[in-house]
């Protein structure tokens, strides 16, 4: 899966240092021929940049999932697509989710204002979205229906209330099984708002891509986590502090592993009961930075 990634990278360095030598070459043609007729002025010469191989596409309603699209731009130097609705959403969330609602039951994806991507010059396509009702919001169907991602190198990334990285790259791979789905990113709507969130975005989207160049799979990123124990008060503790405002999810917490990092991560075995709901079991990922660098925070509710 990731080989192309690899190959695309390897490839597009060989690609650059290609222009880079071509470049080189032509500045020395034309130094001769400078020399020859002294005919050309010396701004010809200027290197033109490598034409961008990869494309951010995002939807993004209220603005969470245009931060991390302009982090992946930035980190790969990307052309950009926003895909924009006809209509937009309502401005409350109660509305929106009641008109998104009507769409899943309907499965009548939202018009968008523009349809269609020119995917044709990009391997890679970097593909945005808000988590709705556990997966990619409604207007990525639309999408999905109107462009064709075959053969491209599809790298998922998400904002979502408490979770659904896993869940909407899963739907992806299905609904587009003949492009190549990666490991995918996300990052909950709180951190992304938090003050010193575009440095903390931008170090993480570079891991990120670190986890990708290396292939690393969900299961690899999983290793070096203790087995799970009963909690110790710490435990409860740094769960408490953590999951403070998400009370709707009434997560209690049955069990716990740890990874040491710079820092702690803790998954904690849960039962959940979203907005009143059954009885689920769910992890909950939980870091906690070194002492004196900051409250533990939720990272992702793995529902
Ligand atoms: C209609 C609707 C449904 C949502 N459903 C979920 C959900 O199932 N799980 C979740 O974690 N967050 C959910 N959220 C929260 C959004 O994923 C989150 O606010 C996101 O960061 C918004 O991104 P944006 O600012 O780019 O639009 C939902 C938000 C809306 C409006």
């Amino acid at each position: 899966m990731n080989l192309r990634l690899d190959s695309f990278i390897t490839k597009f360095s060989g690609f650059a240092v290609a222009v880079a030598a071509l470049a080189l070459c032509a500045c020395g043609n034309q130094e001769a021929a400078q020399n020859k007729t002294s005919a050309k002025p010396a701004e010809q010469a200027v290197e033109q940049p490598a034409p961008s191989k990869s494309l951010v596409v995002f939807y993004s309603q209220t603005g969470s999932t245009k931060k991390v699209a302009d982090a992946f731009q930035k980190a790969r130097n990307a052309d950009v697509f926003e895909i924009k609705t006809a209509t937009p959403y309502p401005s409350t969330y109660d509305s929106t989710v009641a008109a998104v609602r009507v769409q899943r039951e309907s499965k009548q994806w939202p018009v968008l204002a523009n349809p269609k991507a020119d995917l044709a010059k990009y391997d890679t396509v970097f593909l945005g979205y808000p988590i709705m009702f556990g997966t990619f919001a409604p207007p990525i169907y639309s999408f999905l229906d109107s462009n064709n991602l075959s053969g491209k190198v599809v790298v998922p990334f998400c904002t979502y209330g408490s979770g659904g990285r896993k869940a909407s790259a899963a739907e992806l791979k299905t609904l587009e099984p003949k492009a190549n789905v990666t490991l995918a990113y996300g990052i909950s709507n709180k951190r992304i708002s938090a003050e010193g969130a575009d440095s903390v975005v931008s170090a993480e989207v570079e891991a990120f891509f670190a986890n990708l160049a290396e292939g690393k799979t969900e299961e690899m990123l999983m290793g070096g986590y203790s087995e799970q124990r009963p909690l110790t008060a710490e435990d409860s503790a740094v769960f408490a502090a953590a999951t403070k405002d998400y009370g709707y999810l009434s997560l209690r917490p049955l069990s716990v592993s740890t990874q040491v990092v710079a820092g702690t991560n803790f998954l904690f075995t849960c039962e959940m009961k979203a907005f009143g709901g059954p009885a689920t079991q769910t992890n909950v990922k939980i870091f906690r930075p070194l002492p004196g660098r900051g409250e533990p925070e939720l990272i992702v509710v793995e529902k």
